[in-house]
């Protein structure tokens, strides 16, 4: 059973128990989540200009948004201000910013069906972060920049949360996978040759599903172990988004965190984690008892 909590009043510690139970919870209206949202639009705007974001699909062809998205996805990701957004909104929403490390927030773009969708605007097959060597204590957080709707955002696939599913996730090392996030130009058009965790079999049609639509200036929290896909943009219309994710640090040296039942991927993304008060990485220590590389395989840890 997945409970979806609408602007709950609990605190940081109970929200991180229930979404390691497989919840999820939504916040409406943060003024916070509301002005990264803008900052992002300023900045989509400025990139595509003269063309409309949400439309910039018809206007371009796909090897002209590879090239300005390659360009433009490195620099948001990287702004200083990006960071900032994170730690305003992380704070706003109860998170102690001494406890909390977060990674670099990303911006997704998700074309209409039949344009781009691979490389730089991969759209994600049914997957769990944690098949991509994300430490199971780790909260994803959802915004939409322009408003988004049902046939352009993302799905949960509620059944599955904290139950093995047959999946390929052995077959992916973290390490190796930074070593593709540098010449991702490659991977953009038909040839996108990188492991992407997935079930065994696809899920039947009439798997339940749940779609959560937050509005502009609302954002959606979720365990990264929930099973997870974007949906199809049948919409007409580019959606764009950001994510970012965050660990507490008690967390991970308790080792509470999500059920992680059908993870066999090597490595941990946990060294991308910076605490949001100084920046300072997680201890060796700490990230250890995670790494799961073999020490014979490939251990190149390449910054993202
Ligand atoms: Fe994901």
């Amino acid at each position: 059973m997945v409970n979806v909590h609408i602007d709950p009043s609990f605190d940081d510690d109970e929200r991180r128990r229930r979404l390691f139970a497989g919840d999820v919870v939504v916040y409406t209206t943060v003024p916070e989540v509301a002005a990264f949202a803008a900052f992002t639009r300023d900045l989509v705007t400025e990139a595509f200009t003269p063309d409309d974001p949400p439309t910039v699909h018809a206007a371009r062809s796909p090897a002209e948004l590879t090239e300005i998205l390659i360009d433009f996805k490195p620099r948001f990701i990287h702004h200083p201000e990006s960071i900032d957004h994170v730690r305003r909104i992380t704070g706003a929403l109860g998170g102690a910013p001494g406890d909390i490390y977060a990674d670099v927030p990303k911006l997704r773009t998700a074309f209409p069906a039949g344009g781009l969708s691979t490389g730089i605007a991969k759209a994600f097959q049914v997957h769990r972060d944690t098949w991509y060597a994300a430490p199971t204590q780790q909260i994803n957080w959802w915004l939409p920049v322009w408003p988004a709707a049902e046939n352009n955002v993302m799905e949960f696939y509620p059944r599955w949360f904290g139950r093995a599913i047959a999946n390929t996730s052995g077959d992916y090392n973290y390490y190796q996978a930074n070593v593709w996030r540098s010449h991702i130009k490659d991977f953009s058009g038909s040839a996108d040759t990188r492991v992407h965790p997935a079930p065994v079999r696809p899920l039947p049609d009439d798997e339940p599903r749940l779609c959560l639509v937050p509005p502009v200036g609302g954002v959606m929290l979720f365990s990264g172990d929930q099973l997870h896909a974007s949906i199809p943009n049948s919409s007409g219309r580019t959606r764009y988004s950001i994510d970012f994710r965050t660990v507490h640090v008690v967390d991970v040296r308790e080792g509470r965190g999500a059920p992680g039942v059908d993870v066999a991927c090597q490595g941990t993304s946990l060294r991308d984690f910076h605490r949001l008060t100084d920046n300072a990485a997680l201890s060796e220590d700490d990230v250890a008892r995670y790494d799961t590389a073999d020490a014979e395989g490939i251990k190149v840890y390449v910054p993202s």
